[in-house]
């Protein structure tokens, strides 16, 4: 099920993490197989962190992203059922800049031509891979569900879901999303 919930953090928490997002982002890889592409990132924060917390789930991982004009640019439909080899029940997605200034922009989903909204829970890490290859093949994939970035507000989905940031060139602005992976506790 996908969760919206808007004004998630507290003002001055959020306010903070606006700040926080002012500094230079690092350059970091990310993918598997032979789908990898470059992110901008910064680490999420401490006490934004234990504010993202989850009943019955652990936090996996989780950061920063920006994506601007000629930068982060590719359609990259996915699931994020696999995350640094561990398999992820539940994704996050907070949006963190002010829709002003910034190309209109959000988190969209997608059926596969093949497996329909989602990867199988159980998906053996070489069929996630094969179906990472179709990401950017862009007839495969149908649009199902569209939800529009807006400061402070926090999207919650089953991370098997086929996703994207849309629209996939960012033209003008910065977006900028703290996204998080769980993983269920004896899930
Ligand atoms: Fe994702």
């Amino acid at each position: 099920m996908i969760i919206i919930e808007d004004n998630f953090l507290s003002e001055k928490s959020f306010r903070g993490l606006q700040d926080y997002c002012k500094q230079e982002f690092r350059i970091e890889r990310a993918g598997a197989g032979d789908q990898w592409k470059e992110f901008l990132v910064l680490d999420t924060p401490p006490d934004i962190q234990s504010q993202l917390w989850l009943e019955d789930h652990e936090i996996i991982f989780s950061f920063i992203r920006k994506a601007h004009a000629g930068f982060d640019t590719d359609p990259r439909i996915h699931s994020d059922g696999i995350i640094m080899n561990k398999y992820v029940d539940v994704a996050s997605v907070l949006y963190i800049n002010e829709n002003e200034g910034v190309s209109r922009n959000g988190t969209a989903f997608y059926d596969h031509a093949f497996f329909g909204e989602k990867l199988p829970k159980d998906v053996k890490p070489e069929l996630y891979n094969d179906v990472l290859k179709d990401s950017n093949v862009t007839e495969l994939w149908q649009q199902t569900d569209k939800v529009y970035a807006k400061p402070n507000r926090l999207l919650s989905y089953p991370a098997n879901y086929f996703h994207a940031k849309f629209p996939a060139k960012i033209e003008t602005g910065e977006r900028i999303v703290l996204v998080t992976f769980y993983s269920e506790i004896n899930g």
